[in-house]
């Protein structure tokens, strides 16, 4: 029998449990969707036990499809959803609240009473991240304003914060009995807590923000063995080895290890990471400092980061919210019944606009509507969305490194559009390349999980798992490109100040 590494993908629509071998293929899947619930606009919660039931289940699912036991199993690798915040009671093993995702507004208030003092970008200098709802810190400190009780349990110690590689690392490892509260240092930078030149959580931060230390989760590298699952799973005893926010997993899945490498991934949102090796760049476009992964005790790479809210959400935004689809990959035959947009402009600026702009005031815009407009130009705007957003991030890594990227690698599941691949090509005017392994964002956390149990040797074996499957060349003359370019910008301006 052969050894393999699973890791487990906790995403904001799914969760997945993914079995890879030693050439990085996938051998089994098992995937369950959880319920996304929206309280009021702009509110977006998970519920974490079902998060932790769907997990085990996933678990159960990949096994017997391989049909492989634990003991085939050499290191469990975890993935997730990033700044999504879970707290819960030590005592009971329960959430206080639900998960507030990472897409979720309600902060907005906190994040103005702590900008007031030094503005948005005060702890940006030591964290990479300006002050904005989509950051974890403020996601507690609302639990433990607007929580019955929380606030009191939280003094006394009893309530514990954690991303969801936490909730889940914790439960895998005996949760009430025993279970052991870690992140990993890419999860940790999402907080806005924690100093990126010394990779621990700041005190000073934490009381302006009024967050007891002790519910924070302690900070470990992105690979090494932070305990063994218990014995109440599938998996009992196999250690847990890897843990690399969403992104940052996707990014070292695509073999991108290096400084001035580079991934981008279109899932519920887009998120273009760029590898500046060890050294901390602060964007002066509008991205992101975060850290782009640490092995063990060796030192850390950082990355900038472009952060697209809303990209493949916008389609199933069609389809749940619209219904003028029925399944979001149907979205492709709609946006071709069209030659062109017709005009249309579609800014889905649903949480906010992330990077380059982060504004919180803006909210989503339809422009350029006229009576000639159908259905399969709202649809061809919502694909062309992620390609003018993602213009703009390029554009913004462009300006930080100096350096013009001449190719971007992709995942993730809208690279199985064809159109939008295309169309990403041509307003880029650099060829999109997508992997054979599609799914870098599991098989970054296997990595991982598999270099610190010596299931692979080191980062030259990983890229050699690295194959092209597809590669788009850009193909539109440069005069169209920049009109069009500039009608996004224009609809952009729209969506601003739209929050009373
Ligand atoms: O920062 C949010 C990101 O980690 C979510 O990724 O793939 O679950 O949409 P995804």
């Amino acid at each position: 029998m052969s050894d393999y590494v699973i890791a487990l993908d906790q995403g904001t629509t799914s969760t997945r449990a993914i079995i890879f071998d030693h050439s990085g293929s996938i051998v089994s899947t098992g995937q369950l969707e959880h319920e996304q619930i929206f309280p009021r606009a702009g509110w977006v919660e998970h519920d974490p036990i079902e998060i932790w039931n769907n997990t085990r289940e996933v678990i159960g699912q990949a096994l017997s499809k391989a049909n492989v036991t634990r003991h085939d199993i050499k290191a469990v690798g975890i993935t997730n959803q990033r700044e999504t915040a879970v707290v819960w009671d030590r005592t009971t093993g329960l959430p206080v609240y639900n998960a507030i995702v990472w897409q979720d507004t309600r902060t907005q208030s906190i994040v103005d009473r702590l900008a007031k003092d030094g503005g948005v970008e005060r702890f940006k200098p030591i964290v990479g991240l300006p002050l904005a709802t989509y950051f974890a810190g403020t996601k507690i400190v609302w639990i433990l304003e607007n929580v019955e009780g929380a606030r009191a349990k939280a003094e006394a110690g009893d309530l514990l914060f954690g991303t969801t590689d936490s909730w889940v690392l914790w439960n895998l490892t005996g949760g009430v009995n025993g279970g052991i509260h870690v992140t990993d240092v890419t999860n940790a930078s999402r907080t806005l807590f924690m100093d990126l030149e010394t990779l621990e959580w700041r005190d000073d931060i934490l009381e302006a923000f009024d967050v007891p230390r002790s519910m924070l989760p302690e900070i470990k590298s992105s690979s090494e063995v932070y305990g063994v699952v218990s014995d109440s799973s599938l998996l009992r005893e196999v250690p847990i080895a890897g843990i690399l926010g969403d992104q940052q997993a996707a990014t070292f899945g695509q073999a991108a290890f290096d400084q001035g490498e580079s991934k981008n991934t279109y899932g519920t949102g887009n998120f273009l990471i760029f590898n500046t090796g060890e050294e901390i760049v602060h964007s002066k476009n509008g991205l992101l400092t975060t850290v782009g992964y640490k092995l063990g005790d060796a030192a850390p790479h950082y990355a900038l980061e472009g952060s697209i809210a809303v990209t493949g959400s916008l389609i199933q935004w069609l389809r749940d919210n619209l219904g003028i689809i029925n399944s979001a990959p149907e979205v492709e035959a709609l946006a071709t019944t069209v030659d062109d947009n017709g005009g249309v402009y579609f800014v889905p600026a649903f949480s906010g606009l992330f990077a380059p702009y982060w504004r919180s005031d803006a909210r989503g815009a339809l422009v350029g509507l006229t009576r000639y407009v159908n259905k399969g130009h709202i649809a061809r705007a919502a694909l062309e969305a992620t390609a003018f957003q993602t213009r703009e991030v390029l554009d913004a890594v462009n300006a930080d490194s100096g350096v013009d990227l001449t190719e971007l690698k992709v995942d993730g599941g809208m690279t199985a559009n064809d159109a939008l691949m295309q169309f990403q090509a041509d307003l880029l005017n650099v060829p999109v390349v997508r992997p054979v392994v599609a799914e870098t964002t599991a098989l970054g956390a296997a990595y991982a999980a598999g270099l610190a149990v010596g299931f692979w040797a080191n980062l030259d074996e990983l890229r050699s798992n690295w194959q092209e499957s597809k590669r788009w060349e850009p193909n539109l003359d440069v005069i169209e490109r920049e009109r069009q370019l500039r009608l996004w910008k224009k609809a952009v301006t729209k969506t601003f100040d739209w929050v009373d």
